[in-house]
């Protein structure tokens, strides 16, 4: 039987050729298999018909978008994940979300490899590769790109050459990859970090500057998770779609920053992720009600291990497991509505209620009906203060010697 191979295709140039590529040099049969994570676009059933048109012995089609946005987005969110402080993690929950799919699509087709087109400089080579390592160890992994040397020029030399049913003039200077979480852009004159972004870089986000009347919104949070908008019921999917519109509107969302990949290099990006950053900033101050001080403490500094983990494509290991079921555990009491106002770029709370809120209005007011009694409070400072006043009696002490 001819060997069969499962190729990550996104119906973009590179993903095409690879068909007939990898076929080529392998004399493997190749089933594209595209996922749906809310990328917008292209409708599935064109992209289908275009890997069939370019050599496909089959071509699949999963709709993963309520999946990603349930088992990928929800938990970046109940993180707080933001990737040095800035990104959330856009690119990277999509990829083990492919995977499944993949390796899944491996078993059903028979196949013995999986391929993606990734270059061998970023992240996503590796979140594909150890991802698809740990849910299918009997799999072989190959990057056409990577490892058989398909360049951009060859690319378009082959598609021409063999009259594959696809653009080869439309010059996009940049590197894109979106999903319903929300969209990145590299390479080409971003990779000047001092160049501002021009305005055709942004799609999902519409320039800050000049905003429309301010948009206030009311989100309903259950357990951590968005269940209404406006009062509206939504789905975790339906939430961060209305907010991606919502948000991105007023230009909420966009990020540019210099980050430290996996492989030792730093890459500038541009990001847009309206919806996320709105529920995320939401989110988080639910949870500044909700949570205890020592666990909120904790969480962040968890939060932030998380997204390192999921950045450098370890989703699927056992310390990201175990950190899921910390933040999933911290979130038993983080209910109630947070609203804010969405205008000029930024995503203000303005008002917060929880019935399982710990703010206490007797403990916090200044005014008549304060519970807390002041004049503990002096003695509770002189033994907070112990430890360091007796270490800086010893700093004298030395010095003085
Ligand atoms: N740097 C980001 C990450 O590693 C985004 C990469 C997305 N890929 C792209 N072709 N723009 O998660």
């Amino acid at each position: 039987m001819t060997e069969r191979i499962v190729l990550a295709y996104s119906g973009g140039l590179d993903t095409s050729v690879a068909i007939g590529w990898i076929g080529e040099a392998t004399g493997a049969e190749v089933i594209a298999v595209a996922v749906d994570v809310g990328q917008g676009g292209e409708s599935l059933e064109t992209i289908r018909q275009r890997a069939l048109g370019c050599g496909a012995a089959e071509a699949y089609v999963a709709d993963a978008s309520d999946e990603f946005a349930n088992e990928y987005c929800m938990p970046t969110l109940q993180a707080n994940a933001l990737y040095q402080g800035h990104y959330p993690l856009v690119s990277a929950i999509s990829r083990p979300v492919i995977v499944k799919h993949l390796v899944k699509a491996a078993r059903e087709f028979g196949a013995t490899t999986v391929a993606h087109g990734c270059t061998g400089k970023g992240n996503d080579q590796v979140r594909f590769e150890v991802g698809i390592q740990t849910l299918g160890p009997d799999l072989k992994c190959i990057a056409p790109v990577r490892d058989l040397a398909l360049t951009r020029d060859k690319a378009i030399a082959f598609a021409e050459e063999k009259g594959l049913p696809i653009e080869t003039t439309k010059k996009n200077p940049y590197s894109i990859d979106q999903n319903v979480w929300g969209r990145a852009v590299e390479t080409g004159y971003l990779e000047d970090i001092w160049n501002a972004p021009t305005k055709d870089i942004y799609d999902y986000t519409a320039t800050p500057e000049f905003p429309p009347a301010p948009d206030e919104v009311t989100i309903s949070f259950e357990a951590g998770i968005p269940v209404a908008i406006d009062g509206v019921k939504v789905t975790p999917l339906q939430a961060i779609k209305e907010l991606n519109r919502r948000a991105g509107a007023q230009g909420v969302g966009r990020i540019d920053v210099v980050e430290d990949r996996l492989v030792g290099i730093k890459s500038r990006e541009i990001y847009e992720a309206p919806g996320a950053m709105a529920l995320i900033t939401a989110h988080k101050h639910l949870e500044d009600i909700t949570i205890e001080r020592e666990q909120a403490r904790f969480k962040a500094t968890v939060g932030q291990r998380w997204a390192e983990l999921v950045y450098d494509g370890q989703w699927f290991s056992p310390l990201k497991r175990s950190l899921d079921a910390f933040i999933l555990d911290t979130q038993r009491y983080v209910s109630g509505d947070i609203r804010m106002v969405l205008h000029g770029g930024q995503a203000i709370v303005n008002g917060r209620r929880s019935e399982t809120s710990l703010y206490d209005f007797d403990l916090a007011t200044y005014d008549t009906g304060d519970t807390f009694d002041q004049s503990m409070a002096r003695g509770f400072i002189e033994l907070w203060g112990m430890s360091a006043k007796v270490a800086s009696g010893r700093d004298i002490r030395v010095a003085g010697k």
